[in-house]
């Protein structure tokens, strides 16, 4: 069953037609694979869905909903969440508080007020709500493996384990949809590894996933479900087995010399 899709999804940058005319379509329960060429039209397609920009033209629907223009706040309490394709950490809080930050995009109305900073720096002193915030971070930092480093500074764990840290943040919203945009980018093999274990257990959580990636072997390995973009475009969408075999995909990523 869908639980999102776009209709004739289009936003025009000046002369550059970054999505054009996309039905996306986005599965419940599943891990939804986006992939596509650099400049494809990818990123543009999870801002207009997360609501960090507006689609020139089309609409986005999500759990019945059409959701087409709201602002990025309302779209993440109707239970989206994202993480971005370059690293965004609060680098000076902890690993839990960075978590905690995340919980309070879920609790707190509109989270750009500014006072969401505060709230988590005052913790210790803290009322009751606060405390079970803390506990309910903790928990997701079991999920991840991260409850030891739960102290540390986010700044001081290694690479992969920051991106992980990432996705935990945005799980603590506990969305219905999670968007990854390129979550093994700059990841060792080992750190890939444990990233596509830490997927499938999001899934089995009962989370939907949807994923740009360009390791083509992850993708092929974890996603039920492929869409490729191409100039804006979508050229084809299918299982892993249809995807790689078929030709205007092939020829996407061979007529490109970054790829
Ligand atoms: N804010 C913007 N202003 C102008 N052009 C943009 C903007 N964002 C993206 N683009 C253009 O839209 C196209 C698609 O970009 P993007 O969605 O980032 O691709 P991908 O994520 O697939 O690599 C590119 O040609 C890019 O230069
Ligand atoms: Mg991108």
């Amino acid at each position: 069953m869908k639980i999102l899709e776009t209709e004739n999804l289009s936003r025009i940058f000046g002369g550059v037609v970054a999505v054009n005319d996309v039905n996306f379509s986005v599965y419940e329960g599943m891990v939804n694979g986006l992939i596509g060429p650099n400049g494809a039209g990818k990123t543009t397609l999870f801002n207009q869905i997360t609501g960090m920009d507006k689609p020139t033209r089309g609409k986005i629907l999500f759990d019945g909903k059409d959701i087409t223009g709201l602002p990025a706040w309302k779209i993440s309490r109707l239970g989206i969440a994202r993480t971005f394709q370059n690293i965004r950490l609060y680098r000076e809080l902890t690993v839990v508080e960075n978590v905690m930050m995340g919980l309070h995009f879920k609790v707190g109305k509109d989270p750009f007020k500014g006072r969401f900073t505060q709230a988590v720096k005052s913790y210790f002193s803290a009322s009751k709500e606060n405390k079970e915030l803390y506990m309910k971070a903790l928990e997701w930092l079991r999920f991840f493996d991260l409850e030891n480093e739960a102290q540390e500074f986010a700044r001081n764990l290694p690479y992969g384990r920051q991106r992980e840290l990432e996705i935990a943040r945005a799980l603590a919203a506990e969305p219905k949809v999670l968007f990854l945009d390129e979550p093994a980018a700059g990841m060792n093999p080992a750190e890939t590894e444990h990233l596509m274990n830490i997927v499938d257990k999001i899934k089995k959580h009962g989370i939907t996933v949807v994923l740009i990636e360009h390791d083509m072997k992850l993708v092929m390995n974890i996603c039920d479900n492929i869409t490729v973009l191409s100039f804006g475009q979508k050229i084809a969408e299918g299982s892993p087995e249809e995807i790689k075999k078929n030709p205007m995909v092939i020829e996407a990523y061979l007529g490109r010399e970054e790829d």
